[in-house]
C-alpha cells in the first residue's frame, strides 16, 4: 500500500492504525532488519532529524532502540529528563518555575525538531489510570510534528508493534495462531498495563487467536477488549478471556505471561487507591508462574515471549527465559527494527 500518508503522523495506540498499515510498518521493519544485518547504508532516510525523548519513567530497550534507531537512519535522538528541565506538566498540576506547560514544551521542540516521543505512566501521573494518555495526547494536539508513545498508562505500541513481528517471524504469519497473553506474579505490584493491552490488541488486529489470560481483579479495560472483540470479527480470529493460567496454556503457539497491576491500585473511579488490596491479588495467585510444566502445556512450537524486564523465578523459571523455546531477545531485537520503520514513515 502507499505509505506515503503516514508523513507527520502520531504513534500513540495501534487503534489510530488500520492492519493495512501495520502490515506495512512491518514489511518496511523487516527489510530495515535485513539492511541492517548485512551493514547496507541506510542513513540517508532521516538525514538531519532530531528526535526528543522525553522520560519519565526508567527504560532500557525503548531508550536505546530507538536513540540507536535514530543514529542508523542518519538522524539524532535527544534524551530529555523531565526533572533537569522545567518538568512539562497540564493546567492544574503546574508549579512556578518547576513546571512549564505541556502546550509551550510541545510547541518549543516543534519548532526545534521533527519528533517527539514520550514515555509516561505510574508515579509521574500518580497512579491516575488514562492521566498519562491525557498528558501525551496534550503534547500531541499542541505539537504540529509527529508524536511518539515510548509507552503510557494505556498503550505500548512499540512493543505490541516488536511482539507482531517477532510473531511473524517465528511462524511466517498470523492466522491460526494462539497468541496467550497472561498475567504472571511479581513482588511488586507497581506494573503498568500498557504491554497486556497493547500486545492483545495487536494480535487481535492480526486476526490471532487471542486468549487473555488472568486472575480476578486484574481485568483489563473495557474499551480494550471491546476493541479486540471487534478486531476478531473483522479478520476472523478470536478472542477469549480465561481466569485458568494452565487451561489457557495448552496449545498456545505464543506464551506471554507478565505481572500488571491489579485495578485497585488506580485511583477512582477506575480503581480504589489501594496498593494493600492490590497486593492482597497478587499475593493470593503466586502460583502464576510460567516454568516448564506450564511451556509443556502449549504447541511443540510454542515460543515464550516477554517485553523485559521480567522478574525471574516470580513470572518466569530461568530454564524457560533462558531455554530454547524463548524469544524474548529477538523481541528487544525487533523493537529496533520496527521503530525505524515507524520514524522513517512519519518522520521522513
Ligand atoms: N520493554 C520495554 O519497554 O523495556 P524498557 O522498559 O527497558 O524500555
Amino acid at each position: 500500500m502507499k505509505t506515503d500518508t503516514f508523513r507527520g503522523r502520531d504513534f500513540i495506540t495501534l487503534l489510530d492504525w488500520n492492519k493495512e498499515e501495520v502490515e506495512s510498518i512491518l514489511d518496511l521493519a523487516l527489510d530495515l532488519k535485513r539492511r541492517f544485518a548485512i551493514r547496507e547504508p541506510h542513513s540517508h532516510i532521516l538525514p538531519d532529524r532530531t528526535l526528543f525523548m522525553v522520560f519519565y519513567n526508567q527504560s532500557l530497550r525503548t531508550r536505546n532502540s530507538f536513540e540507536a534507531g535514530m543514529t542508523q537512519l542518519g538522524g539524532h535522538a535527544h534524551f530529555l529528563d523531565p526533572g533537569k528541565i522545567y518538568t512539562p506538566a497540564l493546567p492544574g498540576k503546574e508549579v512556578a518555575y518547576s513546571t512549564e506547560r505541556v502546550s509551550d514544551v510541545a510547541r518549543v521542540l516543534a519548532r526545534m525538531g521533527d519528533g517527539i516521543a514520550i514515555r509516561c505512566y505510574g508515579d509521574p501521573v500518580d497512579w491516575v489510570y488514562g492521566g498519562a494518555t491525557e498528558v501525551i495526547q496534550n503534547f500531541a494536539y499542541w505539537a504540529d510534528i509527529p508524536l511518539l508513545n515510548m509507552e503510557d498508562d494505556k498503550y505500548h505500541p512499540f512493543q505490541a508493534l516488536a511482539d507482531v513481528l517477532t510473531v511473524k517471524e517465528k511462524f511466517g504469519g498470523f492466522s491460526g495462531v494462539k497468541f496467550v497473553m497472561s498475567w504472571a506474579y511479581s513482588p511488586s505490584v507497581h506494573k503498568p498495563r500498557a504491554v497486556p493491552q497493547s500486545a492483545i490488541i495487536a494480535a487481535s488486529m492480526m486476526g490471532m487467536d487471542v486468549v487473555l489470560a488472568h486472575p480476578e481483579g486484574m481485568e483489563l479495560d473495557d474499551e480494550v477488549l471491546e476493541s479486540c472483540e471487534g478486531y476478531a470479527d473483522q479478520t476472523g480470529g478470536s478472542f477469549e478471556i480465561s481466569n485458568d493460567f494452565k487451561d489457557a496454556m495448552r496449545g498456545a503457539h505464543v506464551v506471554y505471561p507478565k505481572a500488571w497491576t491489579a485495578t485497585p491500585m488506580f485511583k477512582p473511579p477506575v480503581g480504589e487507591d489501594s496498593a494493600e488490596k492490590a497486593q492482597e491479588i497478587f499475593d493470593a495467585n503466586k502460583d502464576w508462574i510460567c516454568d516448564q510444566s506450564v511451556m509443556d502445556l502449549a504447541h511443540r512450537e510454542a515460543v515464550y515471549m516477554h517485553c523485559l524486564p521480567a522478574d525471574r523465578s516470580f513470572e518466569v523459571t530461568d530454564d524457560v527465559i533462558d531455554g530454547p523455546q524463548s524469544v524474548v531477545f529477538d523481541e528487544a531485537e525487533n523493537r529496533l527494527h520496527a521503530q525505524k520503520a515507524v520514524m522513517a514513515l512519519t518522520m521522513g
